[in-house]
């Protein structure tokens, strides 16, 4: 399957990594291709540049996000928070259309005093991407937990936790979860409904992070007991 995947960084990185494994074929979309894969600085999650990491992905091409769009069956928003709408206008409406978005990103602001979300309560990035694409079908997903175990989720109680997505096709939703059970292993995907559950999905993250200083891991997640 033709993927596409806007954002270069660990989850951009997990998300390819995994799908490329797997025989899909993936493109990363980025502002500048050529310096991105120039960057000297390391990933503060992965610890290695973008460019180590492509050297042991080969088979994942590195363009922009016009044409990680454009290449894409199904595309992947994992670019920052504030940067989703500008990736996304980049992307172009062209080659968005019609398309379902998965939509990974939180609207995450980072300051000395805290975290706290650019968007919150009555609306959510998810939405403000929606309102800005009606050309797509978003499906919010994969947010709530860590790079690594979006891909892997057998990594943690063998795979018995819950991912929550919402969104407002449900034919978007119902192959989604088909998606993600075929390219990652995840058996609970549990439906909140309309776009409208995404920001609960988003301020998650607000406990989150707590969460992850409290067990000095990002391997974790929640399991919905019923
Ligand atoms: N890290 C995790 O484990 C995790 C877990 C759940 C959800 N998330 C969410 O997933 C998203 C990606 O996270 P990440 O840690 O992989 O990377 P990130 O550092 O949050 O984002 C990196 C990507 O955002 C793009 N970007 C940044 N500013 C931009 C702008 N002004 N305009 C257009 N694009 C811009 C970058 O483009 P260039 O390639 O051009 O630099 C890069 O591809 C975030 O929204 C994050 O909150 C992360």
């Amino acid at each position: 399957m033709r993927i596409g995947i806007l954002g270069t960084g660990v989850v951009g990185q997990m998300l390819a990594g995994a799908l490329a494994s797997n025989g899909h074929e993936a493109v990363m979309g980025s502002r500048d291709p050529a310096s991105a894969l120039g960057a000297t600085e390391a990933n503060r999650m992965t610890g290695r540049t973008l460019a180590a990491w492509h050297e042991e992905h080969p088979a994942v091409r590195i363009a922009t996000f016009a044409e990680a769009a454009g290449h894409g069956e199904v595309v992947l928003n994992a670019t920052s928070g504030a940067g989703s709408l500008p990736a996304l206008e980049a992307a172009g409406s062209d080659h968005l259309d019609a398309k379902t978005l998965i939509d990974v990103a939180n609207p995450l602001v980072f300051s000395p005093d805290g975290v706290s979300l650019s968007v919150v309560n009555t609306d959510s990035l998810a939405e403000q991407i929606q309102r800005a694409h009606p050309e797509v079908h978003v499906v919010k997903a994969l947010n709530t937990l860590t790079a690594p175990l979006m891909v892997d989720p057998g990594a943690l109680a063998g795979g018995d936790h819950t991912l929550p997505i919402a969104g407002n096709d449900d034919g978007a939703k119902a192959q989604v979860t088909v998606w993600l059970q075929e390219w990652f292993g995840w058996r609970d995907v549990l439906d909140l409904g309309d776009l409208t559950a995404a920001r609960g999905m988003e301020a998650y993250l607000l406990l989150w992070l707590p969460l992850r200083q409290a067990l000095d891991s990002g391997r974790f997640n929640i399991k919905v007991v019923r």
